[in-house]
């Protein structure tokens, strides 16, 4: 198979969620986010928003948050996760990034999903661990967490389509090897 360095960064990409308390340099965080800021966009409308937040108390209470809406859930899961106490979305990450848009083009989420892996790809090549964060997607319109999103930067008009963490991997926790899925390729000639 062919290989290069960038094939083979992403190809050692994994999901990382065991983080050190170590905090993300400004000068690999902008990298980072500017790897966001190149990614494609629906007829380059560039609508989306990256909200970082390097706030460990900032951080605590969006979780806090987080689980208070999904308390409100009809979903036992849900439930459950918003009663825990040790339940917290971003692992712990020294760095999340928010990623919203305008929910107005019906490609807004792939807009954030193409800066999502470029800033996945650019931290791994930092020796920067990553991880998407989901929960923000369904609950950023419950009042409380809205309230604090927006205080934080996020457009009051964007829906919430992503979350990244940010951090070093915790060398503790050894990462199983990827299995890739047989099957899902498919080349006509
Ligand atoms: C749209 C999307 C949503 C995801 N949401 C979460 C999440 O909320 N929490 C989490 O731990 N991982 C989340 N992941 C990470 C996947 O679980 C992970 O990519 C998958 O298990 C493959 O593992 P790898 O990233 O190590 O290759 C998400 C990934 C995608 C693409």
């Amino acid at each position: 198979m062919k290989t290069n360095e960038v094939l083979e960064n992403i190809k050692a990409r994994r999901s990382v969620r065991a983080y050190t308390d170590r905090q993300v340099s400004e000068e690999d965080l902008q990298a980072i986010l500017e790897a966001a800021t190149f990614a494609p966009s629906g007829m380059h409308l560039e609508t989306w928003h990256f909200t970082a937040i390097q706030n460990a108390d900032k951080l605590s209470e969006l979780n806090e948050r987080i689980k208070g809406a999904f308390a409100k859930s009809d979903e036992p899961k849900l439930q459950e996760r918003g009663h825990s106490k040790t339940y917290c979305c971003y692992y712990h990450a020294p760095t999340l990034v928010i990623v919203s848009n305008e929910p107005t083009q019906w490609w807004a989420g792939m807009d954030c999903a193409c800066a999502i892996e470029n800033m996945f790809l650019a931290a791994h090549s930092l020796g920067i661990g990553s991880c998407w964060i989901n929960q923000l997607g369904t609950t950023c319109d419950d009042p409380e967490v809205r309230e604090l999103i927006t205080s934080l930067g996020v457009p009051k008009d964007h829906k919430v389509y992503g979350c990244v963490a940010l951090g070093y991997a915790d060398p503790k926790i050894s990462m199983r090897e990827k299995a890739v899925k047989a099957g899902t390729v498919t080349v006509v000639r």
